[in-house]
């Protein structure tokens, strides 16, 4: 392959770049990932340790760059202390993901004194940031390496670099481009699976980061996500989660008629026992889409479909592009034609401009949907996006009080839906000793109930049944059953 030009993207980040959404086409690129062979072996008698923060897109990516520490010979160690590399892949969803990881690489100066030939890496969403790459440039000298979220096959020449040269390598791509293919990786899990099916958002909700350190909406080609999951299936897998910012969206890009209602269909087809898929917006979720997760037993009945707020002004101050009315009647059309499905949300409290009545109706909307489970989140402006040239004016103890009270009632509903399942008998996926018991045996119903129970460990790695014995708001207790 032709040695492609990097150079135009040597520069530190740019927000503004990223926002410029490019004309060109995306490429699916099989062939850029290499290892020089003069690095080939660096890892030999060397360990890595990986700090990952954020959602499953960051999961998915810290398994490609362990997969290619591996290929160099790295060795993981679950001991920081023990590292010969450290890589921190961060998360910019918030103000309390950055300060933790920037309180954990202050803690990596110390190891750099009594291990000079220590390797500090940072990637991730962060630094795709100006702000946070001007940060580390000033603050933390000790970092040897910083990339993005574009450019993780490059890690083995960036490490190359880092090794050889005297200067901190900072290689952020500001704007993504291909689809990059046949990146080895090693998974985390022996029983599920992340699978990315697409990349980026092009949503633009006035609060989030993300439409700019992921980049556009790119989605990868149908026969690579089906080749990827008949590989899992071929390797024991049980189970595979379809990963995007915004599920709905997948295909739109590729132009060939291919929707995320049509891709799941084909999952479904394979024998994958199991297929949950990661997030779907509210805004174009097609009846398509639900007729297929009922037509499909290995499409498990859960969704996550995140409201953000119950009021109509906040939610169009926020860019989500639908109503509350909307919202409900998606809702209710999931709970018809899907009875048992378990469904779970985001919230977002304290957004600009959010008064005490607004914040009622969110609260409505949680007694509305009685949701299985919620993740509840105080706004944090984030620099760059819209929303942050917004008065952030809701003061911070009104915007804990709200929180306080939100999680009251969707702890009560957690409860009450876990409690509802007392006396049933569920199918779960076994996934291995409890990590506070290690008698007692741990997985997932298909609902995504955790579920800690009494059993055989050979059972491990399968899908078993389940007698639910005791339920509390975080987890549910139960008897295995032989049959
Ligand atoms: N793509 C996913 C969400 C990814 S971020 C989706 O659209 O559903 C996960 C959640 O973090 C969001 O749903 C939102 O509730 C929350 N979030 C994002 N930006 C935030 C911000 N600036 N402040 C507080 N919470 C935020
Ligand atoms: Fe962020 Fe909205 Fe995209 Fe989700 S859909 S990643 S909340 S911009
Ligand atoms: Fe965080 Fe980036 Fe995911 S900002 S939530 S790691 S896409």
């Amino acid at each position: 392959m032709e040695e492609k030009d990097y150079s135009k993207y040597f520069n530190g980040p740019s927000l503004n770049q990223a926002k410029k959404r490019g004309k060109m086409d995306v490429h699916f690129i099989k062939d850029a990932f290499n290892i020089p062979y003069e690095i080939a072996t660096l890892g030999k008698n060397k360990k890595y340790y990986i700090q990952t923060y954020g959602c499953q897109a960051n999961e998915r990516d810290t398994e490609t760059l362990a997969g290619i520490l591996e290929i160099m010979q790295y060795t993981a160690t679950s001991v920081f202390e023990e590292a010969d590399i450290i890589i921190f892949n961060t998360c910019a969803i918030r103000e309390n993901a950055e300060l933790k990881f920037f309180g954990k690489l202050g803690s990596a100066k110390k190891m750099k004194r009594t291990n000079p030939e220590l390797i500090v890496g940072v990637c991730g969403c962060m630094a795709q940031e100006e702000a946070v790459v001007s940060k580390i440039l000033a603050s933390y000298p000790y970092v040897d390496l910083v990339f993005g979220t574009h450019n993780i096959h490059r890690l083995p020449m960036l490490l190359k670099d880092a090794i050889f040269s005297k200067e901190m390598v900072i290689e952020v791509w500001s704007k993504e481009g291909d689809v990059i293919e046949n990146i080895p990786s090693t998974r985390a899990n022996k029983y599920k699976a992340w699978v990315n099916i697409m990349y980026g958002c092009d949503k633009f909700c006035t609060y989030c980061i993300v439409p700019y350190t992921r980049g556009k909406e790119r989605s990868r080609l149908k026969e690579d996500i089906i080749n990827e999951v008949q590989e899992l299936i071929e390797d024991g897998y049980q189970e595979v989660t379809l990963l995007g910012q915004n599920v709905n969206s997948y295909g739109k890009d590729l132009k060939n008629g291919e929707s995320f209602a049509s891709l799941l269909e084909a999952v479904a087809k394979t024998s994958i026992p199991r297929i949950r898929f990661m997030t779907s917006h509210p805004w174009d979720f097609s009846d398509t889409m639900i007729d297929i997760i009922a037509k499909y037993e290995n499409i498990m009945p859960f969704i996550h479909l995140p409201v953000q707020s119950g009021n109509n002004e906040i939610l169009k101050l926020m860019g989500r592009r639908y109503t509350i009315q909307e919202y409900k009647k998606l809702f209710d059309t999931i709970k018809v034609k899907l009875p048992n499905c378990a469904i779970s949300t985001d919230i977002i409290v304290g957004f600009p401009n959010e008064d005490s009545d607004q914040f009622l109706e969110t609260i409505d909307i949680v007694e509305y949907c009685q949701y299985d489970n919620a993740y509840t989140f105080i706004y944090s402006p984030r620099i760059g996006t819209p929303a942050a040239k917004m008065e952030d004016n809701v003061p911070l103890e009104e915007k804990q009080l709200r929180l306080y009270k939100l999680n009251q009632k969707v702890n009560m509903y957690a409860l009450q839906k876990n409690q509802a399942y007392i006396g049933n008998v569920v199918k779960v996926l076994v996934e291995g000793a409890s990590k506070r018991n290690h008698n007692i045996l741990t997985g997932y119903t298909e609902s995504q109930k955790l579920v800690n129970f009494e059993g055989d460990f050979s059972a491990i790695g399968t899908i078993v049944k389940v007698k639910i014995t005791e339920a509390g708001t975080w987890a549910l207790k139960g008897e295995m059953i032989y049959e």
